[in-house]
C-alpha cells in the first residue's frame, strides 16, 4: 500500500462504519420484541446456513456500550444502525413498545456521548412476522403502517439523531425478499415483488413526508444500484440487456424517487408479469418527497450479455430467455464477489451524471475474506491480518476519490461493517466485520483493517 499515492478527501468528509438490526443486536424475544420475517424464516430448514439464526448474533444489544467504547476508539463519526421495527410495534401497527425506544434511546445517547452521530435506518429487512402473515410489502396497508412506525420511533429520538433514511436497499428486500426467496419471506413470485418494490417505495414516500413534516434536516435513503455492464460495449445485443436490467435495478427505483416516475420501458417489463393496477394515482407523487441524502451501497459489478436462450437472473424477473449473466472473474471475495474498484467510479458517476443534485454517500462497502483468527497471531490474542480486506477497502476508497475528483458529490463513506455478523442467508460463515467476533465467547478484536481505518481516518485519507 505504501508504494501507492497519498490522498486526502475532502473536509468534512464523513468516516464511519454500518450494522443492521438482525445482523447483530440478538435478544430476539426480549424486552417484547415480536417476531419477525427473519426469525421465521432462519426457521425455515434449508434456507439459511447450517440453520443459523440471529437470536444471539453478536449480542449486541446488552453489549451495546462496549461497541460504541471501541467505535470511539477506532475513531468513528459516524453510526449507521438500524432499528428493528418489531421491537417498536411488535405487532407491526397498533401499540408502541416503550421498552423497545429504550433501546435505541440508550444507543443513540451513548454514542452522542462518546461523540459519534448517530445514524439511523428504519427499514432493514427485518419486517414483523404480523404484517407478512397480512400480505407483507406485496400489500399497500404495509406502507402505511411503516410511515406509523417512522413517526413513532421519531417521536422518541428525534430531538438527538439529525440523520434519518427510510429503506435500506429495497431491490434485496422486494427481488430477493418476494421474487427468487432467497431472503425472508421467502416468496418466489415476480408478480408479488413488482408489488413489494411499489409499496417499498410508498412506503419511503410516506415516511419521508411524515418525518420531513415532524421537522427532519436530514432525509434520504439506501439503494444497492448497479454498476451494470455489456459483455461487449459493441453488441447492441449486450447494450439492450444492460437497459433492461438497468431498468429493474436501477432506474425503477431512482426515477421515481427523483420525480420523472417510473419509466415506460419498465412499466412495460412490469406489466408482462402483473397487472400494475397496484400503482395508484398520486402514488408516484408521494414516493417523489425530495430528499437530501442518497446512500449508495457498493459491492462489486455486474456483467450481462444479450443472448436467446440465456438464463437470465433469478433476481431479475423476465430476464430468462433473453439475459446471460456472466460469471465473476477474479479476483474475488469469499461470497464469491468479484472485487473491481472502478465498478464504484463509474457507478458514482453515472448517478451523479442522471440524478444531479443529489448528495450521495456510500453507505456500505467491504468485503467478506476468509480471516482465521489467530492469522499472524503469534501471542493468541485474536489478531487478524485480513490483509486483503484493507487492499479491497484501499481500493474502493480510492475509487470513491476518483469520483469525487471527477465532480461526483459524496459526502462519506461507512465500512460494511464494524463487525463480523449474520450474513443473511449466508449465516455467520462470511466474515464483513473490521472487527473479529469470537461467537462463542463475544469476545470482539479489531482486526489488521480495523486499524488500517483507524488511520485512514484520523489522517482523512490514504
Ligand atoms: C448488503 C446488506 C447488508 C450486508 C451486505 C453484505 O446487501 O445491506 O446487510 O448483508 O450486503
Amino acid at each position: 500500500m505504501s508504494a501507492r499515492s497519498e490522498l486526502r478527501f475532502p473536509e468534512n468528509f464523513v468516516w464511519g462504519a454500518a450494522t443492521a438490526a438482525y445482523q447483530i443486536e440478538g435478544a430476539v424475544r426480549e424486552d417484547g420484541r415480536g417476531p419477525s420475517i427473519w426469525d421465521t424464516f432462519s426457521r425455515t430448514p434449508g434456507k439459511v446456513f447450517q440453520g443459523h439464526t440471529g437470536d444471539v448474533a453478536c449480542d449486541h444489544y446488552h453489549r451495546y456500550a462496549d461497541d460504541v467504547a471501541m467505535m470511539a476508539e477506532l475513531g468513528l463519526q459516524t453510526y449507521r444502525f438500524s432499528i428493528a421495527w418489531p421491537r417498536i410495534q411488535p405487532d407491526g401497527s397498533g401499540p408502541i413498545n416503550p421498552r423497545g425506544l429504550d433501546f435505541y434511546d440508550r444507543l443513540v445517547d451513548t454514542l452522542l456521548g462518546r461523540g459519534i452521530d448517530p445514524f439511523v435506518t428504519l427499514y432493514h429487512w427485518d419486517l414483523p412476522q404480523a404484517l407478512q402473515d397480512r400480505g407483507g410489502w406485496a400489500c399497500r396497508q404495509t406502507a402505511e403502517h411503516f410511515a406509523d412506525y417512522a413517526v413513532a420511533v421519531h417521536a422518541r429520538l428525534g430531538d438527538r439523531v439529525r440523520t434519518w433514511t427510510t429503506l435500506n436497499e429495497p431491490w434485496c428486500s422486494a427481488y430477493l425478499g418476494y421474487g427468487n426467496g432467497v431472503h425472508a419471506p421467502g416468496e418466489r413470485d415476480a408478480g408479488a415483488a413488482f408489488a413489494a418494490v411499489h409499496h417499498l417505495l410508498l412506503g419511503h414516500g410516506l415516511a419521508s413526508r411524515a418525518l420531513r413534516a415532524a421537522g427532519v434536516a436530514t432525509l434520504g435513503l439506501t439503494l444497492n444500484p448497479a454498476d451494470v455492464q455489456p459483455a461487449d460495449a459493441a453488441s447492441a445485443a449486450d447494450v439492450a440487456a444492460v437497459r433492461l436490467v438497468d431498468g429493474l435495478h436501477n432506474r425503477i427505483f431512482l426515477d421515481p424517487l427523483t420525480g420523472a416516475g417510473y419509466p415506460a420501458d419498465v412499466l412495460e417489463h412490469v406489466a408482462r408479469h402483473v397487472d400494475p393496477a397496484f400503482i395508484r394515482d398520486g402514488d408516484e407523487k408521494v414516493i417523489a418527497a425530495p430528499i437530501d441524502l442518497l446512500g449508495v451501497n457498493y459491492y462489486s459489478p455486474t456483467y450481462v450479455a444479450g443472448r436467446a436462450g440465456g438464463a437470465g437472473g433469478s433476481a431479475y424477473p423476465g430476464t430468462d430467455g433473453v439475459v446471460e449473466f456472466l460469471p465473476p472473474v477474479g479476483p474475488l471475495t469469499e461470497m464469491g464477489w468479484m472485487i473491481e474498484p472502478a465498478g464504484l467510479t463509474r457507478l458514482l458517476e453515472r448517478i451523479g451524471a442522471d440524478y444531479p443534485g443529489l448528495p450521495l454517500m456510500i453507505t456500505e462497502n467491504g468485503g467478506a475474506f476468509p480471516d482465521k483468527a489467530g492469522a499472524g497471531d503469534p501471542d493468541g490474542t485474536g489478531w487478524v491480518a485480513d490483509t486483503d480486506r484493507v487492499a479491497y477497502l484501499d481500493g474502493h476508497l480510492r475509487a470513491v476519490h476518483e469520483a469525487i475528483a471527477r465532480g461526483v458529490d459524496v459526502r462519506g463513506y461507512l465500512v460494511w461493517s464494524l463487525l463480523d455478523n449474520f450474513e443473511w442467508a449466508e449465516g455467520y460463515r462470511k466474515r464483513f466485520g473490521i472487527v473479529h467476533v469470537d461467537y462463542l465467547t463475544q469476545r470482539r478484536t479489531p482486526k489488521e483493517s480495523a486499524r488500517w481505518y483507524q488511520e485512514v481516518i484520523a489522517r482523512n485519507g490514504l
